[in-house]
């Protein structure tokens, strides 16, 4: 295979950045060439005329890491924009109702394919997925990124009781149908598994034994829930887990917590939650369109970061309302802002890269441009729209720049995607 160098401006981060101004947490190259070998990064640097590789030039745009997403719903996708009052209202009305047509032959593979298109028209290239309670949405959804040759996590959602018994489970079957599709999927090519009692509401006592052998037979599994979104939510896990001290407590005493636990929205957690999540290394993940639209509250980003919880960031498609990192940190922003919390653009663009992969415990693999790393990437257009480019006319400095893109940007600004190095979104022709 010949080797290929994409030259531009070049933007990948190496740690948290802590202000606007720490220049140390980044590496920006004004004219800057990734060289691309076999689906990998081989070197990153100044661009320099180099006869054995083909050179792809998209100057003047910017070039990063392939964004990632921490939690969203494969299978609500045709449900997403649903009209309901708060979180509870909202799952048993359409959510509980969209995932039963997972059962049926073909559906999964058509829902699969039209996601991957979305996801890569808006520059993600990883993405941590719940699949239905059929086993079959799982196969589905690994098939489809094994065709696409990308980075994907996903699980089949174990729930057992409080839905429609349709899309129910048992606690053997949730547990025999999860150990099956682990042996299928994790570890094969890109695939990733993710254990995945639905939360606390919907799987009984025996379910959540189950998932704590799972996580026990499977540590390199991911797990991932729902934790403390809304209020009612709250109160009604509290009446079924009386034992249990807080929502944390309850999969704290199953043995579900850990660093590569992954916890869907953590808005109303108590100071021993919190404590509990640092000490246990587990990720909070921040869903600031779907917390926005289903009014479920405001994330505090500074109380976890003091407290030093591990922090994801995410779409929660479909009870999130885009598909975009971008536009889910320009939301995220507004959130924070609620908050009194200001959050700089650098920062932003970290939590979409670096900042998840180090949540997933894959950086050195993906979320950065660096020798050795996936050749997943992105290409900025801060000037695709006309409203973009007439603010990009007055823009003077790379932070501007990065706030235009999150804050007015959407798919028309990712100019182009590679997965594995491959072209998989392009406006220069060739696809
Ligand atoms: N809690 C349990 N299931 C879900 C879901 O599908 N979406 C959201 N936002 N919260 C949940
Ligand atoms: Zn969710």
């Amino acid at each position: 295979m010949t080797r290929t160098i994409l030259r531009g401006r070049v933007l990948t981060f190496v740690s948290e950045p802590q202000a606007i101004d720490d220049a140390a947490s980044y590496r920006y190259i004004e004219d800057g060439a990734v060289t691309i070998d076999g689906g990998k990064i081989v070197a990153v640097g100044e661009f320099a005329p180099d006869d054995a590789a083909e050179v792809i030039d998209h100057r003047p745009h910017l070039i990063l890491p392939g964004f990632i997403d921490t939690h969203l719903h494969y299978v609500q996708s045709q449900m997403i924009a649903s009209y309901a009052g708060s979180l509870l209202e909202w799952l048993n009305t359409y959510t509980f109702v969209e995932e039963q047509k997972f059962s049926q032959q073909g559906h999964a593979g058509a829902v699969s394919a039209a996601f991957y298109d979305e996801l890569i028209r808006n520059g993600t290239t990883t993405a941590v997925a719940y699949c239905s309670s059929h086993p079959r949405s799982v196969d589905a959804f690994f098939g489809e990124a094994e065709k696409r040759n990308m980075l994907m996590v996903g699980g089949k959602v174990m729930m057992d009781r409080n839905a429609p018994e349709a899309l129910c489970d048992t606690a053997q079957s949730g547990y025999d149908d999860s150990k099956a599709l682990i042996a299928r999927w994790h570890g094969e090519g890109r695939a990733l598994y993710a254990i995945s009692p639905r939360f606390a509401i919907t799987s009984t006592p025996a379910q959540l034994e189950a998932s704590r052998a799972l996580v026990a037979e499977f540590p390199d599994c991911y797990v991932q829930t729902h934790l403390s979104e809304n209020d009612a939510e709250i109160t009604y896990s509290m009446e079924l887990y009386p034992g249990s001290p807080d929502y944390t407590g309850i999969y704290e005493d199953y043995g579900l917590l850990g660093p590569k636990t992954l916890l869907g929205h953590c808005i109303h957690l108590n100071h021993r939650e919190t404590m509990v999540l640092a000490e246990t290394g587990s990720v909070a993940v921040f869903c600031p369109t779907s917390n926005l639209f289903l009014g479920s509250g405001l994330f505090d980003r500074e109380r976890l970061s003091k407290h030093s919880v591990r922090i994801g960031v995410a779409t929660d498609i479909g009870g999130g309302t885009s598909y975009g990192m971008l536009e889910t940190m320009a939301e995220g922003y507004k959130v924070l802002q609620l908050r009194g919390q200001r959050l700089n653009p650098f920062a932003s663009f970290y939590m979409m890269t670096l900042g998840n992969a180090r949540a997933l415990s894959l950086d050195g693999t993906i979320g950065a441009i660096a020798p050795g790393n996936a050749a997943d990437l992105v290409v900025l257009n801060a000037g695709a729209t006309p409203a973009m480019a007439l603010r990009m006319a007055t823009i003077e400095t790379l932070a501007e720049e990065l706030f235009l893109l999150q804050t007015l940007g959407d798919d028309r600004a990712i100019a182009e995607v590679y997965v594995a190095g491959a072209k998989a979104k392009s406006t220069l022709g060739g696809l």
